[in-house]
């Protein structure tokens, strides 16, 4: 009989071992629904052995959910000194301030009840509904992730929310019905003791070897695995979509990089303001006959995330004559800042459009409009490559 498929063996097992090697705890002495609550919070940020003291004298000073309800936040936020996550406290005091006012002073005895308390995630619920009210919960925390990938080679990343989900359904069919909280702790001295972290495992001490697939593998340590995913780099940028009615501006990215040689609508970092925008687009000489916001994107990449909003820009046919000159010599020619100069002075009007004194229509983009050209609408779609990231503004610009 494949023993595995027994899901009762594995209580039985682990349980015979439990009760024979479990570790002696001040919170298991008396597992009351507010003892568990306040041991299992204090557990979440700090070793075991640290918990003990903390947990002795938060119990003296404030020994029920009433006490806590109507204690002062100085005295609490003093027994808390010295564990961190002051928000994890303060959390426990407004449940305590809940179960008096709506649950009559009794802490709710189901996990779903539970989790709707501040602070209670579904981790601490399980672990009271399991261990004080006897709910067939499992409680996952690090430990029974590690062992349950351990268990079953899960090639899972732990980090993952659904890796937890997968060890929940998998703890449920085994978790035992007559001692559910028993069943919790006992994984969670199976982690701590035996089935170690960044470490080879005792597994002649463990007893679910004979059950476990990475032993029979002789693979142990390649279990679990953890991929930290690094936090994405967010840049945001307004993209700008001119056009005189004919023509929309391109601009060539650097050779290097990220789409490097591809051609993107011109962009400024940052999201700028309709009238920041104008402020830019008047410093690149163009002549503002309309403008209005387009919906705002986002794309991934790797390692980057690009958050965009963007304006459709209107500008008058000779702003964009001297890119269609160079645009229309050679397909790939570029605006270059050596090629244009300055723009020469501008004047505003009430309106805020700009006008230039001075310079001719070749010179009507600078600085970083260095790369910039104009080309038909139709031109877009069959000779230049847009990358997907400006999909969304690609698709606005009509045919
Ligand atoms: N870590 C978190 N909760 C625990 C518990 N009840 N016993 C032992 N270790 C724990």
């Amino acid at each position: 009989m494949d023993t595995k498929k027994d899901t009762k063996i594995y209580s039985r097992l682990l349980l015979d071992w439990y009760y024979a090697e479990r570790r002696i705890l001040p919170w298991r002495e008396d597992p009351t629904p507010y003892h568990v609550w306040i041991s299992e919070i204090m557990l979440q940020q700090t070793r075991v052995e640290a918990v003990k003291e903390y947990y002795r004298r938060f119990l003296e000073a404030l020994p029920d959910v009433r006490a806590l309800a109507e204690a002062e936040e100085s005295e609490y936020m003093k027994l808390w000194e010295g564990l961190g996550y002051y928000s994890r406290v303060r959390n426990m005091h407004k449940a305590a301030v809940v179960i008096m006012e709506e649950h009559g002073g009794q802490i709710p005895g189901t996990s779903q009840e539970l989790e709707k308390l501040p602070g209670i995630g579904s981790y601490t619920a399980a672990a009271i509904a399991s261990i004080a009210f006897g709910e067939p919960v499992p409680s996952v925390d690090g430990n029974l992730l590690r062992v349950f990938a351990r268990m079953t080679c899960s090639r899972q990343n732990i980090l993952d929310g659904s890796t937890k989900k997968l060890a929940e359904t998998w703890y449920q069919e085994r978790i035992s019905r007559e001692a559910p909280g028993d069943f919790n702790q006992a994984v969670m001295d199976l982690g701590a003791t035996v089935c170690l972290p960044n470490t080879a495992p005792l597994c002649l001490l463990c007893p679910w070897a004979e059950l476990c697939e990475s032993h029979a593998a002789g693979r142990e340590l390649e279990f679990p695995v953890r991929i930290k995913k690094t936090k994405k780099k967010v840049e945001k940028m307004t993209v700008f979509l001119i056009g005189d009615g004919q023509r929309i501006v391109l601009r060539r990215r650097p050779e290097t990089g990220l789409l490097a040689g591809l051609y993107e609508f011109p962009n400024a970092p940052g999201h700028l303001a309709e009238q920041e925008a104008r402020e830019r687009l008047m410093a690149y000489g163009l002549r503002i006959a309309g403008m209005k916001k387009l919906p705002a994107a986002k794309h991934l990449f790797s390692h980057v995330t690009w958050q965009m909003e963007g304006y459709q820009v209107e500008v008058a046919p000779e702003d964009l004559a001297g890119a269609e000159i160079r645009a229309g010599a050679q397909k790939d020619a570029v605006f270059s800042a050596e090629q244009v100069s300055c723009s020469g002075e501008q004047n505003h009007d009430e309106s805020g459009r700009s006008s230039i004194k001075g310079n001719t229509q070749n010179s009507r983009f600078s600085g970083d409009a260095d790369r910039w050209i104009a080309v038909a609408r139709e031109e877009l779609e069959n000779n230049y490559t847009v990358p997907a990231a400006f999909d969304v503004y690609r698709k606005l610009v009509k045919p």
